[in-house]
Protein backbone atom coordinates (compact mmCIF):
# COMPACT_ATOMS: atom_id res chain seq x y z
CA UNK A 1 0.00 0.00 0.00
CA UNK A 2 1.11 3.63 -1.02
CA UNK A 3 2.61 6.09 2.32
CA UNK A 4 0.06 8.38 1.14
CA UNK A 5 -3.13 6.55 1.79
CA UNK A 6 -5.96 8.94 1.79
CA UNK A 7 -7.78 7.35 4.42
CA UNK A 8 -6.51 9.34 6.96
CA UNK A 9 -7.07 8.91 10.89
CA UNK A 10 -9.47 11.77 12.17
CA UNK A 11 -8.08 11.24 15.46
CA UNK A 12 -4.60 12.61 13.59
CA UNK A 13 -4.10 16.23 15.34
CA UNK A 14 -1.44 16.96 12.64
CA UNK A 15 -4.57 17.72 10.48
CA UNK A 16 -6.12 21.21 10.10
CA UNK A 17 -8.80 21.21 12.32
CA UNK A 18 -11.92 23.33 11.36
CA UNK A 19 -14.57 24.45 13.19
CA UNK A 20 -18.08 23.46 11.98
CA UNK A 21 -20.90 25.42 11.13
CA UNK A 22 -21.12 28.04 14.38
CA UNK A 23 -21.05 32.17 15.10
CA UNK A 24 -19.32 33.93 17.98
CA UNK A 25 -21.13 36.69 19.69
CA UNK A 26 -19.12 38.99 21.79
CA UNK A 27 -20.50 41.20 24.45
CA UNK A 28 -17.93 44.33 25.42
CA UNK A 29 -17.30 44.49 21.59
CA UNK A 30 -16.18 48.20 21.53
CA UNK A 31 -13.79 47.44 24.32
CA UNK A 32 -10.30 46.96 24.27
CA UNK A 33 -9.28 43.13 24.57
CA UNK A 34 -12.31 42.89 21.55
CA UNK A 35 -10.81 45.37 19.17
CA UNK A 36 -6.85 44.18 19.93
CA UNK A 37 -7.00 40.57 20.24
CA UNK A 38 -10.79 38.82 19.57
CA UNK A 39 -11.84 40.88 16.36
CA UNK A 40 -8.20 40.13 14.62
CA UNK A 41 -8.01 36.39 15.93
CA UNK A 42 -10.97 35.59 13.77
CA UNK A 43 -10.12 36.99 11.00
CA UNK A 44 -7.01 35.57 11.07
CA UNK A 45 -8.86 31.99 11.30
CA UNK A 46 -10.57 33.08 8.73
CA UNK A 47 -7.94 33.59 6.70
CA UNK A 48 -5.99 30.47 7.53
CA UNK A 49 -9.43 28.42 6.41
CA UNK A 50 -10.16 27.03 9.53
CA UNK A 51 -13.61 28.80 10.15
CA UNK A 52 -16.47 27.73 8.20
CA UNK A 53 -17.83 29.22 5.47
CA UNK A 54 -21.16 30.89 6.83
CA UNK A 55 -19.27 31.94 10.06
CA UNK A 56 -20.89 34.54 11.77
CA UNK A 57 -19.46 36.86 14.37
CA UNK A 58 -22.40 39.26 16.09
CA UNK A 59 -21.13 42.43 18.51
CA UNK A 60 -23.27 43.65 21.52
CA UNK A 61 -22.48 46.77 22.90
CA UNK A 62 -24.24 50.11 23.97
CA UNK A 63 -23.22 52.24 21.51
CA UNK A 64 -25.71 53.57 18.19
CA UNK A 65 -24.28 51.09 15.26
CA UNK A 66 -25.53 49.93 12.19
CA UNK A 67 -24.28 46.75 11.02
CA UNK A 68 -21.81 48.61 8.78
CA UNK A 69 -20.47 50.17 11.45
CA UNK A 70 -19.31 47.37 13.09
CA UNK A 71 -18.11 46.18 10.28
CA UNK A 72 -16.16 48.69 9.59
CA UNK A 73 -15.03 48.63 13.14
CA UNK A 74 -13.92 45.14 12.88
CA UNK A 75 -12.24 45.73 9.37
CA UNK A 76 -10.38 48.42 11.36
CA UNK A 77 -9.51 46.57 14.42
CA UNK A 78 -8.37 43.63 11.93
CA UNK A 79 -6.20 46.16 9.44
CA UNK A 80 -4.22 47.32 12.43
CA UNK A 81 -4.19 44.41 14.74
CA UNK A 82 -4.30 41.07 12.68
CA UNK A 83 -1.36 39.17 12.38
CA UNK A 84 -1.60 37.88 8.92
CA UNK A 85 -2.30 39.61 5.72
CA UNK A 86 -5.45 41.28 5.10
CA UNK A 87 -6.74 39.39 1.77
CA UNK A 88 -10.09 40.89 0.45
CA UNK A 89 -11.77 37.75 -0.69
CA UNK A 90 -11.22 36.61 3.09
CA UNK A 91 -12.96 39.55 4.20
CA UNK A 92 -15.85 39.67 1.67
CA UNK A 93 -16.75 36.23 2.88
CA UNK A 94 -16.67 36.73 6.64
CA UNK A 95 -18.37 40.61 6.73
CA UNK A 96 -21.64 38.73 5.05
CA UNK A 97 -21.62 36.94 8.87
CA UNK A 98 -21.27 40.38 10.89
CA UNK A 99 -24.40 41.86 12.40
CA UNK A 100 -24.35 44.42 15.36
CA UNK A 101 -26.98 44.39 18.25
CA UNK A 102 -27.46 47.26 20.16
CA UNK A 103 -28.36 47.70 24.10
CA UNK A 104 -27.03 47.54 27.39
CA UNK A 105 -26.62 43.89 29.39
CA UNK A 106 -30.26 44.61 31.78
CA UNK A 107 -32.07 45.29 28.33
CA UNK A 108 -34.56 42.56 28.06
CA UNK A 109 -35.47 44.05 24.21
CA UNK A 110 -31.74 44.01 23.11
CA UNK A 111 -31.44 40.12 24.11
CA UNK A 112 -34.65 39.22 22.03
CA UNK A 113 -32.93 41.07 19.46
CA UNK A 114 -30.19 38.72 19.43
CA UNK A 115 -32.17 35.78 19.96
CA UNK A 116 -33.75 36.82 16.73
CA UNK A 117 -30.29 38.30 15.01
CA UNK A 118 -29.57 34.27 16.19
CA UNK A 119 -32.23 32.91 14.07
CA UNK A 120 -32.11 34.75 10.97
CA UNK A 121 -28.00 33.82 10.79
CA UNK A 122 -29.00 30.13 11.18
CA UNK A 123 -31.44 30.70 8.04
CA UNK A 124 -28.80 33.03 5.96
CA UNK A 125 -25.81 31.53 6.76
CA UNK A 126 -26.49 27.76 7.77
CA UNK A 127 -25.18 28.47 11.68
CA UNK A 128 -26.87 25.81 12.77
CA UNK A 129 -27.88 27.51 15.93
CA UNK A 130 -24.15 27.01 17.44
CA UNK A 131 -23.06 29.87 18.85
CA UNK A 132 -20.60 30.98 21.53
CA UNK A 133 -20.93 33.90 23.74
CA UNK A 134 -17.55 35.38 24.60
CA UNK A 135 -17.98 37.79 27.75
CA UNK A 136 -15.75 40.23 26.76
CA UNK A 137 -16.62 42.61 29.70
CA UNK A 138 -15.79 44.00 33.23
CA UNK A 139 -15.94 41.54 35.92
CA UNK A 140 -18.81 42.89 37.66
CA UNK A 141 -20.78 42.27 34.19
CA UNK A 142 -20.36 38.63 34.32
CA UNK A 143 -23.50 37.47 36.75
CA UNK A 144 -26.12 39.74 34.85
CA UNK A 145 -24.99 38.51 31.09
CA UNK A 146 -25.12 34.71 32.35
CA UNK A 147 -28.96 35.56 33.43
CA UNK A 148 -29.52 37.41 30.62
CA UNK A 149 -28.48 34.71 28.43
CA UNK A 150 -31.00 32.01 31.09
CA UNK A 151 -33.65 34.39 31.02
CA UNK A 152 -33.91 34.70 26.67
CA UNK A 153 -33.31 31.32 26.47
CA UNK A 154 -30.32 31.73 24.75
CA UNK A 155 -28.14 28.90 26.39
CA UNK A 156 -30.34 26.18 25.83
CA UNK A 157 -29.04 23.48 23.26
CA UNK A 158 -31.87 21.97 21.14
CA UNK A 159 -31.81 19.61 17.79
CA UNK A 160 -27.92 18.91 18.32
CA UNK A 161 -27.07 22.32 18.58
CA UNK A 162 -24.66 23.40 21.08
CA UNK A 163 -24.16 27.08 22.94
CA UNK A 164 -21.43 27.98 25.15
CA UNK A 165 -19.77 30.50 27.06
CA UNK A 166 -16.74 32.05 26.84
CA UNK A 167 -15.59 34.10 30.41
CA UNK A 168 -12.75 35.95 30.77
CA UNK A 169 -10.33 36.89 33.34
CA UNK A 170 -10.45 37.36 36.33
CA UNK A 171 -12.32 34.83 37.41
CA UNK A 172 -13.49 36.29 41.02
CA UNK A 173 -11.75 38.49 43.04
CA UNK A 174 -11.31 35.21 46.30
CA UNK A 175 -12.44 32.36 46.52
CA UNK A 176 -15.80 33.52 47.80
CA UNK A 177 -16.78 35.45 44.47
CA UNK A 178 -15.42 32.89 42.37
CA UNK A 179 -18.02 30.28 44.24
CA UNK A 180 -20.52 32.78 43.93
CA UNK A 181 -19.99 32.79 40.22
CA UNK A 182 -19.41 29.37 39.70
CA UNK A 183 -22.84 28.78 41.02
CA UNK A 184 -24.49 31.77 38.76
CA UNK A 185 -22.31 30.22 35.35
CA UNK A 186 -23.37 26.57 36.33
CA UNK A 187 -27.37 27.23 37.14
CA UNK A 188 -27.30 28.15 33.13
CA UNK A 189 -24.81 26.12 31.61
CA UNK A 190 -23.53 22.58 31.88
CA UNK A 191 -19.74 22.50 32.72
CA UNK A 192 -18.71 21.26 29.36
CA UNK A 193 -20.31 24.41 28.06
CA UNK A 194 -17.99 26.79 29.88
CA UNK A 195 -14.78 28.03 28.47
CA UNK A 196 -13.25 30.02 31.10
CA UNK A 197 -9.68 32.11 29.42
CA UNK A 198 -6.92 31.87 30.83
CA UNK A 199 -4.74 33.29 27.67
CA UNK A 200 -1.42 31.76 28.76
CA UNK A 201 -2.70 28.33 28.21
CA UNK A 202 -3.16 29.31 24.34
CA UNK A 203 0.19 30.01 24.21
CA UNK A 204 2.37 27.91 22.36
CA UNK A 205 5.33 27.97 24.56
CA UNK A 206 3.35 26.91 27.39
CA UNK A 207 1.52 24.06 25.41
CA UNK A 208 5.38 23.06 24.75
CA UNK A 209 5.93 22.43 28.69
CA UNK A 210 3.80 19.01 28.40
CA UNK A 211 5.49 18.18 25.23
CA UNK A 212 9.14 18.68 26.56
CA UNK A 213 8.33 16.84 29.27
CA UNK A 214 6.26 13.67 28.41
CA UNK A 215 7.52 14.01 24.79
CA UNK A 216 11.25 13.08 25.46
CA UNK A 217 13.02 10.78 27.35
CA UNK A 218 15.91 12.78 28.49
CA UNK A 219 14.49 15.57 31.22
CA UNK A 220 11.27 13.33 33.52
CA UNK A 221 14.46 11.62 35.24
CA UNK A 222 15.68 14.29 36.85
CA UNK A 223 12.56 17.07 37.16
CA UNK A 224 12.03 15.58 40.96
CA UNK A 225 13.24 16.32 43.65
CA UNK A 226 16.36 14.38 44.12
CA UNK A 227 17.94 16.77 41.40
CA UNK A 228 15.69 20.00 41.37
CA UNK A 229 17.20 22.25 43.81
CA UNK A 230 14.03 25.00 43.20
CA UNK A 231 12.07 26.95 40.08
CA UNK A 232 11.59 30.12 39.28
CA UNK A 233 8.20 31.40 37.74
CA UNK A 234 8.47 34.70 36.45
CA UNK A 235 5.58 36.92 34.55
CA UNK A 236 7.77 40.45 34.07
CA UNK A 237 6.41 43.47 32.35
CA UNK A 238 7.42 46.26 31.23
CA UNK A 239 4.75 48.71 30.89
CA UNK A 240 2.95 50.34 34.10
CA UNK A 241 -1.10 50.05 34.07
CA UNK A 242 -1.64 51.88 31.13
CA UNK A 243 -5.28 53.52 31.03
CA UNK A 244 -6.32 50.26 33.43
CA UNK A 245 -6.54 52.64 36.73
CA UNK A 246 -9.90 51.31 37.40
CA UNK A 247 -9.53 47.64 36.59
CA UNK A 248 -6.20 47.78 38.11
CA UNK A 249 -6.71 49.67 41.80
CA UNK A 250 -8.09 47.10 44.45
CA UNK A 251 -7.00 44.11 42.36
CA UNK A 252 -3.45 44.59 42.32
CA UNK A 253 -0.28 41.84 40.60
CA UNK A 254 -1.19 38.95 42.31
CA UNK A 255 -4.73 38.36 41.83
CA UNK A 256 -4.16 39.80 38.28
CA UNK A 257 -1.35 37.20 37.53
CA UNK A 258 -0.39 34.86 40.05
CA UNK A 259 -3.79 33.60 40.59
CA UNK A 260 -4.42 32.41 37.18
CA UNK A 261 -1.19 32.40 34.62
CA UNK A 262 1.78 31.64 37.09
CA UNK A 263 -0.40 29.06 39.10
CA UNK A 264 -0.98 27.16 35.99
CA UNK A 265 2.36 27.47 34.87
CA UNK A 266 3.51 25.86 37.71
CA UNK A 267 0.70 23.59 37.50
CA UNK A 268 1.63 22.29 34.07
CA UNK A 269 5.63 22.17 35.18
CA UNK A 270 5.16 20.13 38.26
CA UNK A 271 1.94 17.56 37.36
CA UNK A 272 2.57 13.72 36.51
CA UNK A 273 2.07 12.49 33.03
CA UNK A 274 -1.67 12.50 32.62
CA UNK A 275 -3.11 9.47 31.15
CA UNK A 276 -4.22 10.79 27.91
CA UNK A 277 -3.56 14.35 26.85
CA UNK A 278 -7.58 14.39 26.90
CA UNK A 279 -8.73 17.81 28.90
CA UNK A 280 -10.46 15.18 31.97
CA UNK A 281 -6.88 13.69 32.47
CA UNK A 282 -4.94 17.16 32.24
CA UNK A 283 -7.56 18.96 34.65
CA UNK A 284 -7.20 15.98 36.68
CA UNK A 285 -3.13 16.47 36.61
CA UNK A 286 -3.42 20.27 37.34
CA UNK A 287 -5.81 19.64 40.21
CA UNK A 288 -3.99 17.59 41.95
CA UNK A 289 -0.55 20.08 42.08
CA UNK A 290 -2.80 22.57 43.16
CA UNK A 291 -5.12 20.67 45.71
CA UNK A 292 -0.97 19.77 46.72
CA UNK A 293 0.25 23.49 47.07
CA UNK A 294 1.36 24.38 50.72
CA UNK A 295 1.82 27.71 51.77
CA UNK A 296 5.23 28.03 54.31
CA UNK A 297 3.66 29.13 57.77
CA UNK A 298 5.11 32.71 57.60
CA UNK A 299 3.90 34.27 55.07
CA UNK A 300 6.01 37.31 56.36
CA UNK A 301 9.16 35.75 54.90
CA UNK A 302 7.62 34.28 52.03
CA UNK A 303 6.24 36.99 50.28
CA UNK A 304 6.80 40.70 49.38
CA UNK A 305 4.34 43.10 47.73
CA UNK A 306 5.74 46.02 46.11
CA UNK A 307 4.65 49.19 44.23
CA UNK A 308 6.71 50.34 41.20
CA UNK A 309 7.32 54.38 42.48
CA UNK A 310 9.57 57.19 39.70
CA UNK A 311 12.01 56.10 38.23
CA UNK A 312 13.53 55.34 34.53
CA UNK A 313 12.74 52.93 32.18
CA UNK A 314 13.81 52.85 28.52
CA UNK A 315 15.36 56.18 28.86
CA UNK A 316 12.56 57.60 30.04
CA UNK A 317 11.33 58.92 33.24
CA UNK A 318 8.34 57.03 34.54
CA UNK A 319 5.87 58.03 37.00
CA UNK A 320 5.27 56.28 40.56
CA UNK A 321 1.78 54.04 40.96
CA UNK A 322 0.41 56.35 43.23
CA UNK A 323 1.08 59.32 40.58
CA UNK A 324 -0.89 57.69 37.60
CA UNK A 325 -4.58 59.08 36.61
CA UNK A 326 -7.21 57.57 38.49
CA UNK A 327 -5.47 55.67 41.21
CA UNK A 328 -6.16 56.75 44.85
CA UNK A 329 -2.52 58.42 46.34
CA UNK A 330 -2.98 56.11 49.48
CA UNK A 331 -3.87 52.88 47.06
CA UNK A 332 -1.66 49.70 49.14
CA UNK A 333 -2.18 47.58 45.63
CA UNK A 334 0.95 45.56 44.73
CA UNK A 335 2.70 46.36 41.05
CA UNK A 336 4.69 43.83 42.21
CA UNK A 337 4.26 40.46 43.91
CA UNK A 338 6.61 37.26 45.05
CA UNK A 339 5.36 33.86 46.80
CA UNK A 340 6.93 31.01 47.79
CA UNK A 341 5.21 28.01 47.54
CA UNK A 342 5.91 23.61 47.96
CA UNK A 343 4.17 21.37 45.96
CA UNK A 344 3.52 18.94 48.79
CA UNK A 345 3.96 15.45 47.45
CA UNK A 346 6.62 12.58 46.45
CA UNK A 347 8.09 14.16 43.44
CA UNK A 348 8.73 17.49 45.08
CA UNK A 349 8.54 17.55 49.00
CA UNK A 350 11.16 20.46 49.67
CA UNK A 351 11.67 22.28 46.72
CA UNK A 352 10.71 25.54 46.41
CA UNK A 353 8.84 27.08 43.50
CA UNK A 354 9.21 31.10 43.65
CA UNK A 355 6.88 33.18 41.36
CA UNK A 356 7.03 36.83 40.95
CA UNK A 357 5.26 39.20 38.86
CA UNK A 358 5.68 43.21 38.48
CA UNK A 359 4.82 46.02 36.28
CA UNK A 360 7.69 48.77 35.54
CA UNK A 361 10.43 46.23 35.76
CA UNK A 362 13.43 45.51 34.09
CA UNK A 363 12.04 43.97 30.95
CA UNK A 364 8.99 42.37 29.45
CA UNK A 365 9.93 38.58 30.04
CA UNK A 366 8.03 35.21 30.81
CA UNK A 367 9.90 32.31 31.74
CA UNK A 368 10.00 29.03 33.73
CA UNK A 369 13.43 28.28 35.12
CA UNK A 370 14.03 25.04 36.51
CA UNK A 371 17.29 25.33 38.68
CA UNK A 372 19.30 22.25 39.95
CA UNK A 373 21.25 20.83 42.48
CA UNK A 374 25.16 21.31 42.39
CA UNK A 375 27.21 18.32 41.43
CA UNK A 376 27.24 16.07 44.31
CA UNK A 377 31.07 15.82 44.26
CA UNK A 378 33.50 17.71 42.07
CA UNK A 379 36.71 16.38 41.13
CA UNK A 380 37.80 19.31 40.22
CA UNK A 381 39.77 22.06 42.50
CA UNK A 382 37.52 24.62 43.76
CA UNK A 383 39.27 27.42 41.74
CA UNK A 384 38.42 25.65 38.63
CA UNK A 385 34.78 25.70 39.39
CA UNK A 386 34.55 29.36 41.05
CA UNK A 387 32.39 30.93 38.33
CA UNK A 388 30.53 27.67 37.76
CA UNK A 389 26.52 28.50 38.68
CA UNK A 390 23.62 25.43 38.64
CA UNK A 391 22.19 24.32 35.96
CA UNK A 392 19.45 25.15 34.95
CA UNK A 393 16.26 24.45 32.17
CA UNK A 394 14.46 27.52 30.89
CA UNK A 395 11.71 27.80 29.12
CA UNK A 396 11.40 31.07 27.68
CA UNK A 397 7.45 31.50 27.38
CA UNK A 398 7.97 35.06 25.38
CA UNK A 399 9.24 37.05 24.43
CA UNK A 400 11.81 34.91 22.16
CA UNK A 401 10.08 31.64 22.59
CA UNK A 402 12.04 29.03 23.29
CA UNK A 403 14.39 26.94 25.79
CA UNK A 404 18.09 27.28 26.74
CA UNK A 405 19.74 24.54 28.87
CA UNK A 406 22.69 26.02 31.21
CA UNK A 407 25.54 23.71 31.99
CA UNK A 408 29.06 24.22 33.04
CA UNK A 409 31.80 24.07 29.82
CA UNK A 410 36.05 23.70 30.15
CA UNK A 411 36.69 27.21 29.06
CA UNK A 412 39.46 26.84 26.54
CA UNK A 413 42.96 27.24 27.19
CA UNK A 414 46.24 24.89 28.94
CA UNK A 415 44.62 25.87 32.70
CA UNK A 416 41.26 24.26 34.20
CA UNK A 417 38.61 26.50 34.43
CA UNK A 418 34.60 26.09 34.23
CA UNK A 419 32.17 28.52 33.41
CA UNK A 420 28.66 28.54 32.55
CA UNK A 421 27.36 27.98 28.63
CA UNK A 422 23.90 27.39 27.09
CA UNK A 423 22.77 26.06 24.69
CA UNK A 424 19.55 27.34 22.77
CA UNK A 425 16.46 26.08 20.88
CA UNK A 426 14.74 29.01 19.69
CA UNK A 427 11.15 29.19 17.86
CA UNK A 428 11.98 31.31 15.13
CA UNK A 429 14.56 29.58 14.08
CA UNK A 430 13.66 25.75 14.51
CA UNK A 431 10.09 26.36 12.55
CA UNK A 432 9.62 28.68 9.39
CA UNK A 433 5.44 28.56 10.65
CA UNK A 434 4.91 31.62 12.96
CA UNK A 435 3.03 30.83 16.06
CA UNK A 436 -0.65 31.77 15.88
CA UNK A 437 -1.64 34.03 19.10
CA UNK A 438 -3.10 32.50 21.98
CA UNK A 439 -6.79 33.99 21.51
CA UNK A 440 -6.78 32.26 17.95
CA UNK A 441 -6.06 29.09 19.25
CA UNK A 442 -8.54 29.50 22.00
CA UNK A 443 -11.49 30.74 19.82
CA UNK A 444 -11.02 27.78 17.12
CA UNK A 445 -11.06 25.55 20.68
CA UNK A 446 -13.87 26.84 22.23
CA UNK A 447 -16.04 26.37 18.52
CA UNK A 448 -14.66 22.93 18.40
CA UNK A 449 -15.65 22.46 22.21
CA UNK A 450 -11.98 20.81 23.02
CA UNK A 451 -11.36 21.95 26.63
CA UNK A 452 -7.78 21.36 26.79
CA UNK A 453 -6.68 24.57 27.30
CA UNK A 454 -8.88 26.09 29.40
CA UNK A 455 -8.95 25.78 33.53
CA UNK A 456 -11.90 24.08 35.22
CA UNK A 457 -13.87 25.14 38.37
CA UNK A 458 -11.98 22.84 40.95
CA UNK A 459 -8.73 25.30 39.01
CA UNK A 460 -9.80 28.20 39.67
CA UNK A 461 -11.12 28.00 43.13
CA UNK A 462 -7.87 26.05 44.32
CA UNK A 463 -6.23 28.79 43.20
CA UNK A 464 -8.09 31.50 44.95
CA UNK A 465 -7.78 28.82 48.19
CA UNK A 466 -3.81 29.45 47.62
CA UNK A 467 -4.04 33.28 47.30
CA UNK A 468 -6.84 34.55 49.97
CA UNK A 469 -4.60 33.33 53.21
CA UNK A 470 -1.69 35.94 51.32
CA UNK A 471 -4.11 38.87 50.57
CA UNK A 472 -5.23 38.44 53.58
CA UNK A 473 -2.25 38.39 55.10
CA UNK A 474 -0.98 41.55 53.48
CA UNK A 475 -4.46 43.28 54.27
CA UNK A 476 -3.23 43.24 57.86
CA UNK A 477 0.23 44.16 57.58
CA UNK A 478 1.85 47.10 56.49
CA UNK A 479 2.24 48.76 53.21
CA UNK A 480 3.42 47.69 49.98
CA UNK A 481 7.60 48.32 49.62
CA UNK A 482 8.45 50.78 46.76
CA UNK A 483 10.79 49.85 43.68
CA UNK A 484 12.03 52.44 41.49
CA UNK A 485 9.99 52.15 37.92
CA UNK A 486 12.73 49.93 35.73
CA UNK A 487 14.31 48.04 38.41
CA UNK A 488 13.64 44.10 39.42
CA UNK A 489 11.41 44.85 41.82
CA UNK A 490 11.49 45.54 46.17
CA UNK A 491 15.18 44.73 47.87
CA UNK A 492 12.73 42.79 50.37
CA UNK A 493 12.02 40.50 47.25
CA UNK A 494 15.90 40.00 47.18
CA UNK A 495 16.27 39.14 50.95
CA UNK A 496 13.84 36.59 50.45
CA UNK A 497 15.64 34.71 48.42
CA UNK A 498 18.99 35.54 50.04
CA UNK A 499 16.88 34.36 53.47
CA UNK A 500 17.09 31.10 51.67
CA UNK A 501 20.79 31.05 50.08
CA UNK A 502 19.31 31.55 46.65
CA UNK A 503 18.97 34.42 44.09
CA UNK A 504 16.33 35.71 41.50
CA UNK A 505 17.46 35.13 38.29
CA UNK A 506 18.13 38.60 36.02
CA UNK A 507 16.70 37.32 32.74
N1 LIG B 1 -7.73 44.48 27.76
C1 LIG B 1 -6.98 43.44 27.95
O1 LIG B 1 -5.86 43.35 27.45
C2 LIG B 1 -7.46 42.28 28.78
C3 LIG B 1 -6.57 41.25 29.08
C4 LIG B 1 -7.02 40.15 29.80
C5 LIG B 1 -8.33 40.10 30.22
N2 LIG B 1 -9.18 41.14 29.95
C6 LIG B 1 -10.58 41.02 30.42
O2 LIG B 1 -11.43 41.14 29.29
C7 LIG B 1 -12.64 41.81 29.65
C8 LIG B 1 -12.80 43.02 28.78
O3 LIG B 1 -11.70 43.89 28.99
P1 LIG B 1 -11.48 45.24 28.18
O4 LIG B 1 -10.14 45.73 28.55
O5 LIG B 1 -11.83 45.05 26.77
O6 LIG B 1 -12.57 46.18 28.88
P2 LIG B 1 -13.10 47.57 28.36
O7 LIG B 1 -12.18 48.17 27.37
O8 LIG B 1 -13.46 48.35 29.59
O9 LIG B 1 -14.45 47.15 27.60
C9 LIG B 1 -15.58 46.74 28.29
C10 LIG B 1 -16.71 46.55 27.30
O10 LIG B 1 -17.91 46.28 28.02
C11 LIG B 1 -18.93 47.16 27.58
N3 LIG B 1 -19.82 47.44 28.68
C12 LIG B 1 -19.49 47.77 29.95
N4 LIG B 1 -20.61 47.92 30.69
C13 LIG B 1 -21.67 47.67 29.86
C14 LIG B 1 -23.10 47.65 30.01
N5 LIG B 1 -23.66 47.91 31.20
N6 LIG B 1 -23.86 47.34 28.95
C15 LIG B 1 -23.30 47.08 27.74
N7 LIG B 1 -21.95 47.08 27.53
C16 LIG B 1 -21.15 47.38 28.58
C17 LIG B 1 -18.19 48.38 27.11
O11 LIG B 1 -19.03 49.10 26.24
P3 LIG B 1 -18.92 50.69 26.02
O12 LIG B 1 -17.90 50.86 24.95
O13 LIG B 1 -20.28 51.09 25.61
O14 LIG B 1 -18.49 51.27 27.34
C18 LIG B 1 -16.99 47.75 26.42
O15 LIG B 1 -17.37 47.27 25.15
C19 LIG B 1 -12.53 42.10 31.14
O16 LIG B 1 -13.10 41.04 31.86
C20 LIG B 1 -11.02 42.10 31.38
O17 LIG B 1 -10.71 41.79 32.70
C21 LIG B 1 -8.78 42.21 29.25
Amino acid sequence: MSSSNPLRDPADRRLPRIAGPSGLVIFGVTGDLSRKKLMPAVYDLANRGLLPPGFSLVGFARREWANEDFAQEVHDAVKEHARTPFREEVWQQLVQGMRFVQGTFDDDDAFERLRSTIDELDKAQGTGGNFAFYLSVPPSAFPVVIKQLKKHRLAEQSNGSWRRAVIEKPFGHDLKSAEELNSVVHEVFAPDQVFRIDHYLGKETVQNILALRFANQMFEPIWNRSFVDHVQITMAEDIGIGGRAGYYDGIGAARDVIQNHLLQLMALTAMEEPASFDADALAAEKTKVLGAVKLPKDLGRSTVRGQYAEGWQGGEQAVGYLQEDGIDPKSKTDTYAAIKVEVDNRRWAGVPFYLRTGKRLGRRVTEIAVVFQRAPHSPFDHTATEELGQNAIVIRVQPDEGITVRFGSKVPGTSMEIRDVSMDFAYGESFTESSPEAYERLILDVLLGDSNLFPRTEEVELSWKILDPIEEYWDKHGKPAQYPAGTWGPVEADEMLEADGRSWRRP
